[in-house]
């Protein structure tokens, strides 16, 4: 079996990274033919694997048959792995003894598994417009409906005005983020499970975002469910979770219909499974399930007993190294959604005056090999809420990155507002690109990528 690997313990002003991931040390091609360190502030979009992660899977696959369905010995080896990779997580967010572990492809998917399960007659679902569209859209699917709360300058007036809709009508669920996915702002979250279930209602939090960057107990916050994709944990093998409390479950329809849900089927009739089986039809993702395991297992060792976890420390240093670095610089503008968030992960949102957000991503990748995310971040409402409907820019940070790419993005913005870009870019339809761009990506990969690494030329439609 693969070992966890022993975190950094002295990296609190985070000169190394905490853990080693899978390409960190890539190197990429810039346009005036240099190759550098790629720079990845990107992992709040999909963070990378930890290398302990993959060597885990990679172990385990040669062993592994189909989950469930084989009387071979690498079957049973395998059905008993994505058991205990259940029972793993069910631990590692503090899941209560009858909560259900269903195994999902990612947050969008274990989002919709609740919303079709939300009872009818419970009540409507309430969530705030801060939310990425995860957050939102499933809800509006739910048979009671969906209402959205506009958020406030503060969370203590947020959360007044959520008390206000809670109160106003029968609330089946509110959702609440547990990190905004645009910000890296955190809520209090066993405020809001009180604040739920004094109104009757359960609490489902999104912590697609929180979830690699802070230790989260279901029960001692008192959080009904909590879903999180593998792909933001350093897991990216394509599976995700919902846990949560059994009876809503036990009572919706079967999430997806087809074989392994089920106890017994005729030509006409089915009965159908209980428990996480009911909604996990077709044979699992037995790498996906072994691998978000593996994930939370090295991601507790960072943590002490004291409560401390290094990731804090880490992330504090690094958003606050960029805050600090961009606040000198004219036309760069941090985006913040409440006054008195007392606590954020490693994002920062920001926006460059005189400049669309793709055009700077393009900048920053093509000239200095930073990997940023650009646009609405899938959350249309909050970006309108900033009066920024063309979108803004997005720094993120985990366990693999270092301060010298905090210092790095805070470099080339700085020539970018003194001095602008050295090369030209214009918005092609695949968005803004180079006006130059010799660089063969799929040289550099030494793959076949088919013509998908080509952008759309400037000029062309
Ligand atoms: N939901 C991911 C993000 O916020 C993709 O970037």
């Amino acid at each position: 079996m693969s070992t966890i690997e022993t975190p950094v313990r002295d990296a609190s002003c985070a000169q190394a990274p905490l853990l080693a991931v899978l390409g960190g040390d890539l190197h990429v091609p810039l346009l005036d033919g240099r190759r550098v360190r790629y720079a990845n502030l990107d992992y709040a979009a999909t963070a990378p694997a930890l290398a302990s992660v993959a060597e885990r899977v990679n172990h385990v696959l040669p062993l592994a048959g189909s989950v469930h369905r084989g009387a071979g010995v690498p079957s049973q080896v395998a059905s008993a792995l994505y058991e205990a990779a259940r029972a793993s997580v069910a631990r590692a967010v503090g899941a209560r003894a009858d909560d259900l572990v269903v195994f999902t492809r990612n947050t969008t998917d274990a989002t919709n598994l609740l919303a079709s399960a939300v009872p009818a007659g419970a009540g409507d679902v309430v969530t705030l417009d801060v939310e990425h569209h995860a957050n939102l859209l499933p809800w509006q699917r739910t048979a009671g409906g969906h209402r959205c709360v506009a958020h406030a300058a503060t969370i203590e007036e947020t959360f007044s005005r959520l008390e206000d809709a809670l109160a106003a009508r029968p609330t089946a669920l509110l959702a609440l983020t547990g990190t905004s996915n645009v910000t890296g702002e955190t809520l209090p979250l066993q405020r809001a499970a009180d604040l739920a279930h004094r109104h009757g209602a359960r609490l489902f939090v999104d912590a697609a975002q929180l979830a690699p960057h802070r230790a989260i107990a279901l029960s001692a916050l008192g959080v009904d469910y909590v879903a999180l994709s593998g792909h933001k944990l350093y897991a990216p093998y394509g599976s995700g979770v919902l846990v949560g409390r059994r009876d809503w479950l036990d009572a919706a329809p079967p999430y997806l219909a087809g074989g392994g849900a089920v106890r017994e089927v005729t030509t006409d009739s089915v009965d159908w499974a209980t428990g996480p089986a009911r909604h996990e039809a077709g044979t699992p993702n037995l790498a996906g399930a072994v691998a978000i395991a593996a994930a939370f297992e090295a991601l507790a060792a960072l943590a002490d007993e004291d409560g401390s976890d290094l990731r804090h420390a880490h992330e504090r240093a690094l958003r606050q190294r960029v805050l600090d670095g961009i606040a000198d610089l004219p036309g760069v503008h941090p985006l913040s959604i409440w006054d008195d968030a007392d606590d954020a992960i490693g994002v920062v949102a920001f926006a460059v005056d005189g400049y669309a957000p793709g055009h700077v991503g393009a900048y920053l990748s093509a000239e200095h090999g930073i990997g940023v995310r650009d646009g609405r971040f899938c959350a249309h409402p909050l970006l309108a809420a900033f009066g920024r409907p063309e979108g803004a820019l997005r720094a993120s940070f985990g366990v693999g990155s270092r301060l010298e790419d905090a210092d790095r993005l805070v470099a080339a913005l700085r020539q970018l507002v003194e001095r602008g870009p050295d090369h030209a870019y214009c918005a092609s339809q695949s968005g803004w690109v180079p006006e130059h761009d010799t660089r063969d990506l799929a040289a550099w990969a030494g793959l076949d990528l088919g013509g998908a690494a080509k952008p759309t030329p400037c000029g062309a439609g």
